[in-house]
């Protein structure tokens, strides 16, 4: 199909995609002091910890391997993912077999790998460090601070968009206009393929947090991308941008020029739970839809005065 995707790259062959990248090696400074002796992805909401809905999320949407990028203190990451058979031996004992499957599940689920990066050189760096586990193939990547909950995971959206197209796809949505400059920021021309009718662009053009009277659209990439492995490449030519970090944007424009790239308007809400604020509002809108805890919480958010 790729001959009418409208780009005029070489794209690389269409494999199927079986791997993700979670970056989680920030030093989560906004979050301070939370985050300064334990990291932001093992914040918890409601009651897990975000890495976790966001393997979750992996899971749902096929993906076989997850390879989390971690740095210094992430340790307890690693554990989460790990078999606990202390704890599971307790809950065997008193009886709580459920608690004992769910603790066990955890480290079920998926194949977990880690990889270090030693310097929080920014997001692009993270991804680049996953490379040699990566290998030649397609892969997700998921920022593990932005939570999508529903039943149509963002990434199993955008594998099916890459694997009908063999061109990469990043997750965009609306922000309102005057928030620009806290996003990246893509432009790009309608581009209906099939299936996907118009919730599909081809990018013409990334922006980091551009001023909103600078911005040239509303559509802001979301933290879940799938990528071809020539941005590996695009990677290893982009030099420290905004911040002296290496920015994930920056070598998605390289990608986007050389190979082409789409941006998909997924279905679903993105909960940012990497600031304070952003977390609590996650917090609040996962607990209304949380099956236990959802009646017993609105109940109480009505019976508030405010
Ligand atoms: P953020 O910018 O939200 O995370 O990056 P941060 O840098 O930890 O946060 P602040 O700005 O200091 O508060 C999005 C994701 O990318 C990871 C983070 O761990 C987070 O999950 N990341 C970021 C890395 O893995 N390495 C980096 O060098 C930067």
């Amino acid at each position: 199909m790729s001959q009418s995707t409208g780009f005029t790259g070489n794209p690389s062959p269409i494999k199927k995609v079986r791997k993700a990248v979670l970056p989680a090696a920030g030093l989560g400074t906004r979050f301070l002091p939370a985050t300064k002796a334990q990291p932001k992805e093992m914040l918890n909401v409601v009651d897990k910890p975000q890495i976790q809905y966001v393997v979750e999320e992996c899971v749902a949407s096929g993906i076989e391997h997850v390879i989390i990028v971690t740095g210094k203190g992430k340790n307890s990451i690693e554990d989460h993912f790990d078999y606990n058979p202390t704890l599971e031996r307790f809950l065997e004992e008193k009886g709580r077999s459920d608690q004992a499957e769910m603790v066990r599940h955890i480290s079920d689920m998926v194949q977990v790998s880690y990889t270090r990066q030693k310097e929080p050189l920014g997001l692009g760096h993270a991804v680049l460090v996953a490379k040699d586990l990566v290998g030649d193939e397609p892969f997700a990547v998921l920022l593990g601070d932005v939570l999508i909950p529903g039943e149509n995971p963002a990434t199993e959206q955008l594998i099916r968009v890459y694997e009908a197209t063999g061109i990469g796809a990043i997750a965009v949505e609306e922000v309102p206009r005057e928030k620009t400059h806290l996003y990246g920021i893509v432009a790009g021309d309608p581009a209906p393929q099939g299936q996907f009718g118009e919730r599909l662009l081809r990018i013409r053009e990334l922006v980091e947090k551009p001023k909103p009277a600078e911005a040239p659209s509303n559509l802001s990439i979301t933290g879940r991308y799938v990528l071809p492995p020539a941005i590996f490449e695009c990677l290893e030519r982009t030099k420290p941008g905004a911040g002296g970090e290496i920015q994930l944007t920056d070598a998605l424009k390289l990608l986007a020029k050389e190979q082409g790239l789409w941006a998909y308007i997924y279905e679903g809400i993105s909960y940012d739970a990497g600031d304070k604020l952003g977390f609590l509002i996650a917090t609040v809108e996962l607990a209304l839809q949380n099956k236990e805890l959802g009646e017993p919480f609105r109940s109480y958010l009505k019976g508030r005065k405010f």
